[in-house]
């Protein structure tokens, strides 16, 4: 496999792969190793078209830290807002001998139009409403890291799931390892059909908490919504909130996730993002182990 474009097109056994080597990478991080210098002879570009904290910077972080040459390009201070297209910037980007490319783009196959187009390794990271496979990487990573596990655990995931790539990622990569996934939040926020992708709707929030191990709190994507398929943010707060009252109202202790960013008392209360049932900060950590995994392998067929 020579790119990462969804996690569609990946096996068990390669998402298996990834964490033996993120595991790896990560007790070398967690040794004070800050730098391994596995790839001193790769460059690779992070484009990014749309807006990211986290994955920009992870991505960033584990590229140094396995000693690879990084270019950060950002299509806001670009010569994309001159009007040059997607495959301009990027062979122009590639004639400068870069070897990879890490892309964020609003635009759902972004990646996959440009694996076809040219030649360096593509790693989606984040393409529209499509897919974000490093996110369920690292998202099935924590679960597994808290859990000792991810076969059989019951995950809900909650909110925007019509607009959010985190979710058809996390539900491919859930299912792949044989988790049970359920989908929460308002009809108009869900897709017709999910049931296909071998998930179950549940529109009550308390009973969804009450079956899973974990919630996989989405935020509203106000960008990519059209206002007729949304409810006032007081009443999806209403319905599909968690807060701290509710969590200890439930059966057991379940594990909060959340990709961020957060919305502060919207989708989440700050008592339950900053509880000690959260893992929140653990995702991101391990975010980085798991993107340094990805290209060290990706990179392995480069060299070949
Ligand atoms: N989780 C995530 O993709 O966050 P950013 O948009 O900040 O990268």
């Amino acid at each position: 496999v020579k790119h990462l474009l969804g996690i569609k097109y990946l096996k068990e056994s390669d998402i298996q792969l990834i964490f033996e080597t993120a595991d790896h990478f990560k007790e070398v991080i967690n040794r004070s190793i800050k730098k391994v210098p596995s790839l001193r002879d790769i460059t690779i570009a992070n484009i990014f078209f749309e807006n990211s904290t986290r994955t920009k910077l992870s991505f960033e972080l584990a590229e140094k830290r396995l000693s690879a040459d990084v270019i950060n390009f950002s299509a806001s201070q670009s010569s994309v807002k001159k009007g040059e297209t997607l495959i301009d910037t990027v062979s122009n980007i590639l004639s400068m001998k870069v070897d990879m490319v890490v892309m964020r783009h609003p635009n759902p196959g972004a990646g996959i139009f440009l694996s076809k187009h040219v030649e360096a390794s593509i790693i989606n990271a984040g393409d529209g409403a499509h897919e974000h496979p490093t996110q369920a990487l690292l998202d099935s990573y924590s679960i597994r890291e808290k859990l000792g596990g991810v076969s059989g655990k019951n995950v809900v995931i909650v909110g925007d799931i019509l607009h959010s790539r985190v979710a058809l990622s996390n539900i491919f990569a859930l299912k792949l390892q044989g988790a049970n996934v359920k989908v929460c939040g308002p009809k108009t926020l869900i897709p017709k059909h999910i049931e296909s992708l071998g998930v179950e709707v549940e529109t009550n929030l308390k009973k969804a908490l009450n079956w899973c191990d974990v919630a996989n709190m989405l935020r509203i994507q106000n960008e990519r919504l059209d206002i007729s398929y949304f409810p006032t943010t007081r009443e999806y707060t209403q319905q599909f909130g968690v807060n701290k009252k509710l969590l200890n109202e439930l059966d057991k202790e379940i594990v909060i996730m959340h990709p961020g960013p957060i919305n502060r008392g919207v989708e989440i209360t700050s008592d339950v993002a900053d509880s000690k049932q959260s893992i929140i900060l653990d995702q991101v950590e391990n975010g980085v182990a798991i993107r340094m995994a990805v290209i060290y392998l990706l990179a392995s067929k480069i060299k070949q």
